[in-house]
């Protein structure tokens, strides 16, 4: 779903074992996994020990300032299968957390959010359906993209000018 152009700067939250980091590694100059839990940081690491331009940070999404250095800047920032995890589920949270992931975007940078998803069928679906509508509502936000499978709904959104 991604253009297919060199990124600068990619922020993968709540990277766990830094899969994802590792995959979007060969497209940018560099990737920064931020994860709650330091036993994945740990492995996310080892896992990465070949891979020059990623690194980790142990952090949390609703804090994820005091993570960041504030020159930080990412062209691209993915947020696959984690804000479902966020103990209080509210449109108040989900509105904070992308205020502050979109801070950290310049104007045309992205946001790629997927989550594991089944049509609106299950109740876990239609949380993650919040997820990605209080993405959508964010004024700074446009969607370019989306595509729904089972078992997953991917939403692209670009940073307004
Ligand atoms: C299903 S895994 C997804 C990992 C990775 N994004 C991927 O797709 O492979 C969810 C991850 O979110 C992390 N997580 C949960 N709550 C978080 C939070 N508040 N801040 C940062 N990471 C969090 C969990 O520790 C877990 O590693």
């Amino acid at each position: 779903m991604l253009p297919a152009r060199r990124y600068s700067s990619v922020l993968d939250v709540g990277c766990g074992l830094g899969v994802f980091t590792r995959m979007v590694a060969p497209h940018c100059d560099s990737a920064l996994g931020v994860e709650l839990s330091s036993v994945a940081v740990e492995q996310a690491m080892r896992l990465s020990e070949n891979v020059p331009n990623v690194a980790f940070a142990q952090g949390d999404i609703l804090q994820i300032d005091s993570v960041l250095r504030d020159e930080n800047a990412f062209d691209l920032i993915l947020v696959a299968d984690v804000l479902y995890y966020l103990a209080l589920l509210s449109d108040e949270v989900l509105t904070t957390v992308t205020r502050s992931i979109v801070q950290r975007l310049p104007p045309g940078g992205l946001i790629l959010l997927v989550n594991h998803y089944f049509f609106d069928l299950d109740s876990q679906s239609r949380t993650v359906r919040q997820i990605h509508n209080a993405m959508e509502a964010s004024p700074s936000l446009q969607l370019v993209r989306e595509q729904r499978h089972p078992f997953f709904l991917a939403s692209l959104y670009e940073k307004r000018a």
